[in-house]
Order: C-alpha cells, then structure tokens, then sequence
C-alpha cells in the first residue's frame, strides 16, 4: 500500500500535531488544478508526538474538512514521519519473474527490518538496472511498523475515507517540491536547494540535488513558540495569541521584542542546518538558494532576514504558484495558505502516478 499506484481522484491529507490540511489536485504535473482546500484545528490532545492518541476525535476532525472542502472524493493519500519509516536499496537479479521478485523482498525484508514481519507493513519500488552491474535490478524497500500505519488509518476511516496510499513524509516533499520548480534556477536541475519548511511545533530543513532530497533534518522548532512569547508577554489566551499573530493589533513593542528575536531563530536555526549538512558528507556545497516554507513563512520579511544573514538567495516556497485553482477552492482561501501545503500537496500529487 506504500507505494500503490492510481489514477482516479486523491484527497492529499496532512495530520499534524496543530492541524489537519487537505488538498485535491487534479490533471497533470504540468497542468495541474487544486480542486478542493480545507484545513481544521487539530483537536487539543487527540495526536502526541506525532502519534495520534484519539482516532475519534481526528477523525471527526478530518470529516469536518471534508465537508468544508466540498469534495465527493473518499480516497485519500496519508503520510508517515522520516523517523517511523525504514529505507533500503536492495539489488536483485533482473531475470526474476515480478512473483519471484516480490518472494525475493520478502526474504530481505526480513533480513533488514528490525521487528517481527508479523508487525511490519511494507511496499517496493523497482527502481531500474544497476550501474555496477546491468543482471542486477536497484529495488527501494520501505517499511514500517504497521501500528505506525493504524493508528493514522483509524483516524481516516473513523472520517469514512478510505486510506488509499500510505506515502513518507520526505518522498512527499520531494514531489510537492516540482511544483516549486518555476522559482528554482534552471528549475531546480544541476543545483542544491534548501528548502525549510516551518510548521507549529516542528521544522523539516532538506536539501534537494536535482530535485532529489539527498539530507533532511527534522527538529523541534516552530511557531508555537512565538505564540507562547505572545501569551507570556501580553497575557493573552492561546486562541487570542494566535490569532493576534496572523492579524495583528499588538502594542507596537511587539516587533522588536517579540517577534524580531523569533526570526532571529528561525535565521539561526537555518544557519545550523546548513553547518550540519555541510558536515554530513564529503562533496557537500553552500544550496545556490533557500526555500522557505511552512505556516511561519508567512512572516513578514522573513526571507529578506534570513537571504542577509545567512548569505544565499531566499525565496518564500509557493507550490501553487503556476497552479489553476478551481472557484470552490478559490473561495476557501488556498492561496492564502499555499506555503503550508507542501506536504498536503506533494501527497495529493500520489493521484498523478
Ligand atoms: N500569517 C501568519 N503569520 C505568522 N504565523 C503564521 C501565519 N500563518 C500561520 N502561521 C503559523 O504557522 C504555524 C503552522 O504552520 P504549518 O501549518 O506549516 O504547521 P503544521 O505542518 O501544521 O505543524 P507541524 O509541522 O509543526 O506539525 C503556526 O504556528 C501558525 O501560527
Ligand atoms: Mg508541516
């Protein structure tokens, strides 16, 4: 079910700690339409962790989505975090027949996943020959522990949906990230790119090769925090906080005591990634450009903080930029929230396989 291919209408769905986003895109890579937006408050509690605790009340939460988003699609792509996923490239010889390939999987799934078969949920990608060794085929296996699958299944069905793809949360950014492309130089092809995304509680950095995610960090860090300094400082409530946060209206010493020291973090934080991913291999060089994405880059100047700072060329990601957006999309303010919607969107994009 990883990797299931399709061609029939997809719900991309992001569950996270803080909210629950879904998107429908439609047509072609090149071509492509989002048909359908919505995005709900996580219920309070409901996912720990990332795990999610409460399949009900997630599930609730999906359907209340669903219903604003107007869509008659049930099928939907779900992801999985980096850390609950295992990948292997394993080399197999090209002369099996595709039943004695997968008998062949079996056998080294169980030889390199750590748990019990019996508890592992996992898919296969042929990936092509060898370049070592043409009689040889380069297959990707992904595994996972099946109650990481469950529990997010639960959720989906609890919303009377029906879990068609289970993706990675990276593979999905990988392929949300061809809709960033048209910002890329040379689109992305021949270049490093970063490209982080900062949600509420936690921020994935990556480094694209062209196009391909070849480092990803994920860490604690987000918006929440900024959230909590203006609870703290200005005690308001958590709803109020938030709110004052995306709308303003806070005393005018907001901008150089509260929220200037957060960009400062997010800058040093972009900083730090960078160091570790130029210390995690040899060959590695400064990204010709950064991506900023996630619900934070909507901060004013963020980008132009970070491009001085840091010393490379920064862009807010938009992934819808060069897409159609049908009127009923339109109308629930997709556009608004584009930069958020890079994993919504790289797993709505699993309809195009
Ligand atoms: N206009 C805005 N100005 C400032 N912050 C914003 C704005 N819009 C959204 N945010 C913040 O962005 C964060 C949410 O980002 P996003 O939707 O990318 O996170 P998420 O993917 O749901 O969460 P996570 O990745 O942590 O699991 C919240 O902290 C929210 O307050
Ligand atoms: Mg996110």
């Amino acid at each position: 079910m990883l990797f299931s291919s399709r061609s029939k209408a997809l719900i991309g769905l992001d569950i996270t700690t803080s909210s629950i986003k879904l998107i429908e895109l439609s047509g072609s890579l090149g071509n492509c339409r989002a048909e359908c937006y919505a995005a709900e408050a996580t219920p309070p509690n409901s996912i720990n962790e990332k795990t999610i605790v409460d399949a009900a009340a997630v599930g609730e939460a999906i359907r209340r989505a669903v219903k604003r988003a107007g869509t008659k699609t049930r099928e939907v792509a779900i992801g999985i975090s980096v850390d609950a996923a295992i990948t292997k490239e394993i080399l197999l010889p090209r002369k099996l027949a595709p039943n004695q390939l997968e008998e062949q999987v079996e056998i080294q799934a169980d030889q390199y996943i750590p748990f019990p078969m019996a508890e592992v949920s996992y898919d296969f990608q042929v990936i092509g020959p060898s370049a070592q060794d043409p009689d040889m085929l380069r297959v990707l296996l992904v595994a996972t522990r099946t109650e990481n699958v469950d529990q997010r299944r639960a959720a989906v069905e609890a919303a009377g949906l029906v879990p068609q793809v289970v993706d990675i949360d990276s593979y999905a950014l990988e392929n949300a990230c061809q809709l960033m492309a048209h910002q890329m130089p040379d689109a992305g092809m021949g270049h490093l790119i970063a490209v982080v995304d900062f949600g509420a509680s936690n921020t994935t950095f990556s480094v694209l090769q062209d196009m391909r995610v070849v480092y990803t960090r994920d860490f604690s860090f987000g918006g929440q925090q900024l959230t909590e300094e203006i609870m703290r400082t200005y005690g308001l409530s958590l709803e109020d906080a938030g709110r004052a946060k995306k709308e303003g209206g806070l005393p005018s010493n907001y901008g150089p005591e509260v929220l200037d020291p957060f960009i400062d973090d997010m800058t040093q934080q972009v900083s730090r990634s960078l160091q570790f991913f130029l210390a995690s291999g040899e060959h590695r060089g400064q990204p010709d450009q950064i991506l900023v994405c996630g619900g934070c880059a909507n901060i004013p100047g963020v980008a132009d903080v970070i491009s001085s700072k840091v010393g490379i060329p920064t862009e807010i990601g938009d992934p819808l930029g060069q897409i159609k957006i049908s009127s009923r999309a339109k109308a629930q303010n997709v556009r608004k929230d584009a930069t958020a919607l890079l994993t919504a969107c790289g797993l709505a994009l699993r309809s195009f396989d």
